[in-house]
């Protein structure tokens, strides 16, 4: 029995955390959960609009209370948005059950992944290199806070799931 029962992705906007997470599930046999597009289909809008009508307080409540729900079933693959760590609660209840990874990259190869995207309110208008350099610095301790860090800069969807996949073989004796 793996004592992890679910594989949970961290890491900022365009770290890889969803075309990862689709490979690992496909993989491993296991449900794909991408919690942006959960609360997207609840709310009944994209995130900008729930950004802008409701507000990020909002947007971070129906986060965690995805959490809880979340981190009490098993056999998933869940990414996470990028902002999940900024509430110590929904690593500490993910690691409970889960083997927790965050997925970093530099910001350069960040933005060459979100450049084109209309769909990240905290990256939009204005210069986005400069928005991605600076939420990064001010998230970047709560990301090194995650034991388990892969760097995704110049590597492939499918070496990055091959990482993942020995780090959870490794851990927790599946297969
Ligand atoms: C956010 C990241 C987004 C999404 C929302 C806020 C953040 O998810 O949850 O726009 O605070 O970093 P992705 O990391 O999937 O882009």
């Amino acid at each position: 029995m793996n004592k992890h029962q679910n594989i949970v992705l961290v890491g900022f906007m365009g770290t890889g955390k969803s075309a990862v997470g689709r490979r690992l599930a496909s993989a491993l046999k296991y449900e794909f959960v991408d919690m942006d597009s959960i609360i997207v289909s609840r709310e009944g809008k994209p995130i900008p609009r729930i950004f802008a009508e409701n507000g990020e307080p909002h947007f971070r409540a129906l986060e965690r209370a995805l959490v809880k729900e979340l981190a009490a079933k098993s056999r998933q693959i869940i990414a996470t948005g990028g902002g999940i760590v900024l509430n110590p609660d929904n690593i500490n209840d993910f690691s409970t059950t889960s083997l927790v990874v965050c997925l970093t990259a530099t910001p350069e190869a960040i933005l060459k992944r979100v450049e084109h995207d209309t769909n990240r309110p905290l990256l939009a208008g204005g210069d986005k290199f400069q928005k991605i350099k600076d939420l990064l610095g001010k998230r970047q301790h709560l990301y090194d806070a995650i034991p388990n860090r892969i760097d995704t800069t110049g590597s492939s969807i499918a070496d990055v799931t091959e990482r993942i996949l020995q780090l959870f073989g490794g851990q927790s004796g599946h297969k």
